[in-house]
């Protein structure tokens, strides 16, 4: 399938131009695609009208107003189909639920198949099948030793395939699944392919808070393997327009359903028995709302490492994912910290002016309180300095916008590390090679 991704990236030039990233492409734009993904073996199915826009906007503000009550009441969000008619909506409702099931059907044929979750879309396939999982791995262009976390829709489906659940675990799960939350478990040897485990003899699980992925895996009626459908070293796919851009002809199909909500991964954490949870992977929910269920919470030591390769010395990542090259624009990306918002501005825009005299392309990332300060420069939003949630939401779409947009050199601001900044500035060091400037 690999030689036919070529073409596909031209046709679909016109979407990689559009203007904001975080922006939908209208329904013309959907139809072309799901004609051209269909003419290449990858079904797309637009399944929009099955997510309550509630959903997602509640996982955000939970996972950055700390457990913070949810605002309970649901407006489904509705297709123009929708509104303009019962019969219209029924008609598009009918169709979203047949793709689901579609898609289902495809999974257990083996196929792959990408899909909506809370954090990012996944791309998932049948963790008993090691074709299937080999299937992830050739699409994404994966290094085989690096584990896939295993997405269940009911803790039922716990039973058989991890060994061992302590206290800490279940408190865990009962806290905050479904939700961005893996946990790392005993796995019982032969339940899971070998390949979504990479040989450990332990599996990261989680339950994801999205209707759609909830309904895919219970209709699958399999636990799904499901790394993020991105092609691998790139960013993580906040929308389906992502997915098709980097795996479009690779993959069995897309569910669409619609931008995610928190925007980053989930956080992976291992419980001892002695109540310590360690953080291997800081993700949507954050430390302080861990800290707030289990008698400790540590980070991983080689999460503190500045840069893994750099430090000889530092103990191997205990989720070995994250010893990878992650979400790396293409142009050099660097990450500004400095004793306050005005010396941070006023050196990274006599840089860009630097740069600029040298021929290269520049760009900024800039939280909307200093955006004033960047007059004439090309200004990515990370949203308000003070509702990180946001610079969660668009920093994957951020980065992929530097590529389309051929940028070549590139400052970040940067911002507190407690809360979700935590997620946010492990992501954003990743993506520029852990480069930072310290004025
Ligand atoms: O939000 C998410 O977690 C998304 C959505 C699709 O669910 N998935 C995701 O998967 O980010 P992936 O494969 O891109 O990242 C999985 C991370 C890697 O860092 C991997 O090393 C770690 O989880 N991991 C998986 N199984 C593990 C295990 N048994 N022990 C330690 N780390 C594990
Ligand atoms: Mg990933």
């Amino acid at each position: 399938m690999t030689d036919k991704l070529n073409p596909i990236q031209d046709l679909h030039r016109p979407f990689a131009q559009k203007e904001k990233p975080e922006r939908e492409p209208d329904e013309q734009g959907i139809h072309e695609l799901k004609q051209t993904l269909e003419a290449l073996h990858t079904k797309w199915w637009d399944v929009r009208c099955l997510v309550p826009e509630t959903d997602l906007a509640a996982t955000a503000k939970r996972t950055s107003a700390g457990m913070e009550e949810a605002d309970t009441t649901v407006a489904i969000r509705e297709t123009e189909e929708d509104i303009s008619g019962e019969m219209g909506g029924g008609q598009t409702r009918i169709a979203a639920e047949k793709g689901i099931r579609e898609a289902a059907e495809l999974l257990q044929a083996g196929e792959t198949i990408a899909f909506p979750t809370e954090t990012v879309y996944g791309l998932g396939a049948d963790a008993r099948s090691t074709a299937a999982v080999e299937a992830v791995f050739a699409a994404k262009g994966r290094p085989s030793d690096n584990p896939l976390i295993v997405h269940i829709s009911d803790p039922v489906q716990l039973s058989g395939m991890v060994a061992n659940i302590n206290d800490t675990a279940r408190a865990l799960m009962d806290a905050f699944w479904p939700g961005p939350l893996t946990l790392v478990l005993p796995v019982v040897p032969q339940a899971l392919s070998p390949r979504v485990t990479a040989g450990l003899d332990t599996v990261g699980v989680r339950m994801p808070d999205h209707p759609i992925a909830l309904r895919l895996i219970a209709e699958a009626g399999c636990p799904l393997a499901a790394p993020s459908a991105n092609r691998s070293g790139r960013p993580s796919p906040t929308l389906a327009q992502h997915v098709q851009e980097d795996l479009g002809g690779r993959i069995g199909g897309i569910l669409d359903g619609g931008p995610t909500g928190v925007g980053l991964e989930s956080t992976v954490v291992q419980a001892g028995d002695d109540g310590t949870v360690t953080i291997l992977r800081p993700g949507g929910v954050t430390a302080e709302q861990l800290a707030a269920v289990a008698r400790a919470v540590v980070l991983d030591p080689a999460l503190a490492a500045a840069s893994p390769g750099e430090d000889a010395d530092s103990p191997a990542p205990r989720s070995p994912g994250m010893k990878y090259t992650h979400y790396a624009p293409r142009g050099r990306l660097s990450v500004v910290q400095g004793p306050s918002p005005a010396a941070v501005t006023g050196w990274i825009r006599a840089a860009l002016a630097e740069a600029r005299a040298r021929g290269e392309r520049t760009a900024v990332l800039a939280f909307d309180e200093h955006a004033a300060s960047y007059a004439g420069e090309r200004v990515y939003s990370l949203g308000k300095r003070d509702a990180l949630h946001e610079a969660a939401q668009r920093l994957y779409g951020v980065l992929r916008r530097c590529d389309e947009d051929g940028v070549t050199y590139i400052l970040s601001e940067s911002c507190p590390t407690d809360g979700l900044g935590d997620a946010v500035m492990n992501r954003l060091l990743k993506a520029a090679g852990h480069r930072v400037v310290r004025l």
